[in-house]
């Protein structure tokens, strides 16, 4: 589980995590070969079953060159909650909540927002002989990746909220 505090809204956290492609460019570290395979807009082509849902087909970088293609789902259940199931590859079943819960403002008035991340539900179906044999490895790496993609996530929130506040950000 994570949990942390942003200076943003929560429609900033929702933003950052319904944001597809922005994996490819702000966690390259962590992800390759990312691909948007179903957008709720239908224009991936014929519609998706769920029109609320898109899939993201992603290799997750574990270290060196190993890494893990997965197909993770996200949809947006409420306002303020993003799920994303991981439907193919390494994890499959595994589900992972993440919710944004307004506060109070801090000293200077900014919005703050908690963001809780958890999973919710865990497979230890795998997919890969080679992730398998080095899972008990890996694990670590993974749990450092995580802290890194969730630094650069809420920075990513705290920018679009701070960009929005001065009429920088296009559309909102
Ligand atoms: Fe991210």
């Amino acid at each position: 589980m994570y949990a942390g505090v942003g200076v943003c809204e929560p429609e900033d956290v929702v933003a950052n995590r319904l944001d597809p492609w922005h994996g490819a460019w702000f966690h390259p570290y962590s992800f390759v070969d990312l691909t948007v395979a179903d957008a709720p807009d239908g224009s991936d082509g014929p519609a998706a079953a769920d029109e609320d849902a898109f899939a993201v087909d992603v290799s997750f970088k574990v270290a060196g060159r190993l890494v893990v293609p997965v197909r993770a789902v996200f949809t947006a259940p409420e306002p303020r909650t993003v799920v994303m199931h991981i439907t193919e590859g390494e994890g499959v079943g595994s589900v992972v909540e993440t919710h944004a819960t307004p506060l109070g403002p801090d000293a200077s008035g900014r919005p703050r927002t908690a963001v809780i991340e958890a999973v919710v539900a865990a497979s230890d179906r795998r997919g890969f002989a080679l992730a398998r044999a080095a899972a008990p490895l890996l694990r670590p790496l993974v749990r450092a990746a995580s802290g890194r993609l969730w630094r650069d996530d809420l920075a990513y929130a705290e920018r679009r909220w701070a960009l929005r506040s001065t009429g920088r950000f296009p559309g909102a």
